[in-house]
């Protein structure tokens, strides 16, 4: 009997063919890409902005630069990550216009506050080490576009997560108080990154299907515990302790056993409720407001260029 070209699809899938955007796919394959491509993208755009928030405090002018370096990759990580949901048909306005709308998600880590300068040190550890984790099978992902911006995206994150883990080292190796302040950064953070990777996977809807077309590689909870079993030497060796009781080596497992993440409150967030999360929004919309005028002024150069005939 003939395939139809929805199997001949998953033929494909599973031979691992890359998808490319002049391909015919199913819709829901296409729309659960759009789903995924926006939100990560819209991920890297919030993001710059507990950061952007240390640039002008970070203690010396190579931290300085450092930060403002990595803050304007995501930048880029977001403007690459755009343009592959374009490719899916995706509009850039309409994206845009769903996250200022708050009709977007995106991911619920960057709605907790950077209260202290270790705070720039724990998200390039932990939470660059998470979407580093999250990221480097998407490399493998089966749509071409998604795939190719993960390779470039992976190598800055590397980067990212170095010197984050690098701030770390020296607070830790510092005096008391820097030692406590990276502490108390890591108890801040530990709990939310571990919610970075999404939900259970008895409760996660899209992990099943986006696992047979390749779009994931793993699931939710096979990558939250391949953070623990990553991280928790990290920190042995920075001499902090994760803040959680349950936590011990399963010599059966030939891993750590954890304890459960509050989902609650990961639910919370997630819905817009996260205790930055309507400034973060803010911050968004009044960019894109006060931008204007800058996009204003581009269409009207782009213009009269054309008009003098220099396209
Ligand atoms: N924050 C906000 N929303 C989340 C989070 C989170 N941490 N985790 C899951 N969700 C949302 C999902 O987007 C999904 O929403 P939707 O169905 O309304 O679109 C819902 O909760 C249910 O979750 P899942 O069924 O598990 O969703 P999915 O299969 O898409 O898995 C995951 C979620 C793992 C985040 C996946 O989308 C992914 O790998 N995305 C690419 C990486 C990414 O976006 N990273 C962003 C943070 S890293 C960074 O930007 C530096």
């Amino acid at each position: 009997a003939e395939l139809t070209q929805e199997e001949q699809f998953q033929t494909r899938i599973d031979a691992d063919v890359r998808i490319e955007p002049k391909d015919w796919m199913p819709e829901a394959y296409r729309k659960t890409l759009i789903r995924q491509i926006s939100q990560h993208a819209h991920s890297e755009i919030v993001g710059m902005l507990p950061e952007g928030n240390w640039i002008t405090r970070a203690p010396s002018l190579k931290r300085k630069a450092i930060l403002l370096a990595k803050v304007q990759d995501e930048a880029g990580h977001g403007l690459y990550l755009y343009s592959a949901a374009e490719t899916l048909g995706a509009s850039r306005d309409q994206m845009l216009a769903d996250l200022h709308s708050g009709k977007a998600k995106y991911s619920s880590i960057f709605n907790y506050p950077t209260l202290s300068w270790a705070d720039m040190g724990t998200i390039g550890w932990l939470v660059d080490g998470a979407a580093i984790l999250n990221q480097v099978p998407l490399c493998r992902t089966s749509y071409g576009p998604y795939a190719r911006a993960m390779v470039r995206v992976c190598k800055e994150e590397s980067f990212h997560q170095r010197q984050g883990f690098e701030i770390m080292q020296t607070l830790s190796e510092g005096t008391p108080e820097q030692k406590q302040m990276a502490q108390e950064a890591l108890n801040r953070w530990w709990w939310p990154t571990l919610m970075m990777f999404g939900p259970k996977d008895a409760d996660s809807p899209n992990t099943e299907q986006s696992m047979k077309w390749r779009i994931k590689r793993f699931t939710n909870d096979e990558l939250r515990q391949k953070f623990v079993d990553m991280m928790v030497p990290q920190a042995e060796f920075l001499g902090l302790t994760v803040p959680d009781e349950k936590l011990r080596w399963n010599e059966a497992k030939q891993g750590y056993d954890f304890g459960e993440v509050d989902w609650a409150e990961f639910w919370d967030v997630v819905k817009g409720n996260g205790p930055c999360s309507r400034e973060r929004l803010q911050a968004r919309v009044d960019a894109w407001n006060e931008g204007e005028w800058v996009r204003e002024a581009a269409l009207a150069h782009a213009a009269k260029r054309s008009a003098r005939g220099k396209v």
